[in-house]
């Protein structure tokens, strides 16, 4: 048996998926990180691999960009194939000043404008929360490595593109540290279907500054992200 837009047998995704939003980014880290590989999903070109992480078996499947694509892949992983952890691993746009690029940020609590959130509740307003054991799992696992990272909370968004004037300005006031399109959906989907969820992510970009990380930034941080989320297999 397969889902609709994955076309692995049951059996061949591990319990915990780590969930890029790029494909190829999933195909390059099982490369660089994982061990005895094998490709599960080439449906779409949205890549799944598992393989073995210091011994751990885990897999890593693209989402695609947004919450819609995300809700997708959701819902299949932990239905279908009765996944119990999904780490998303990806970027926000900061919008608080002194966030650094390169800053690792471990995703407390997704605000958000997800349509499907609002399907799902009437109206009314989810609080989308990480999952407490994984993010702590991964707090610690930081400070093991000295890798520094930052707890707090983000906005997930549907529109990539928008003309609203000062849109982020209650959102940095209210604390949001980032601006991304996938966490909010993933934690929703993930305690709704009865499986933990996370994101960690690393600061790409300055939404209020225009700053953009340099190459050297975004591979070290790339390195400490996924380094942090392949141990918690
Ligand atoms: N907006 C939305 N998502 C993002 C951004 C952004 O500026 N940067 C990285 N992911």
């Amino acid at each position: 048996m397969s889902s609709i837009h994955i076309e692995a047998n049951v059996g061949e995704i591990a319990e915990t998926v780590l969930l890029p939003g790029d494909p190829l980014r999933a195909k390059y880290a099982a490369e660089q990180f994982l061990e005895n590989v094998v490709c599960y999903n080439q449906v779409r070109n949205i890549l799944g691999y598992t393989g073995y992480y210091k011994g751990k078996r885990v897999s890593i499947q693209g989402s695609g960009m947004g919450m819609g694509s995300t809700a997708i892949y959701v819902n299949e992983l932990i239905n279908t194939y009765k996944v119990k952890n999904i780490i998303r691993v990806g970027t926000c746009g900061a919008i608080q000043k002194d966030l650094k690029l390169g800053q690792v940020l471990l995703v407390l609590s997704a605000s958000g404008d997800s349509g499907a959130n609002i399907a799902f509740f009437n109206g009314m307003h989810y609080a989308a929360t990480a999952d407490f054991d994984l993010l702590l799992k991964a707090y610690e696992i930081g400070k093991i490595k000295g890798i520094n990272t930052i707890q707090g909370s983000v906005f997930s968004t549907d529109t990539f593109y928008d003309d609203i004037p000062n849109r982020w300005d209650i959102w940095q006031q209210q604390g949001i540290l980032g601006v991304e399109m996938e966490s909010q959906i993933l934690f929703t989907l993930a305690k709704r279907l009865g499986a933990k969820a996370l994101s960690i992510l690393t600061v790409s970009d300055n939404i209020l500054t225009g700053e953009a990380a340099t190459a050297q930034d975004r591979e070290q941080s790339y390195m400490d992200m996924m380094e942090i989320a392949f141990s918690l297999a």
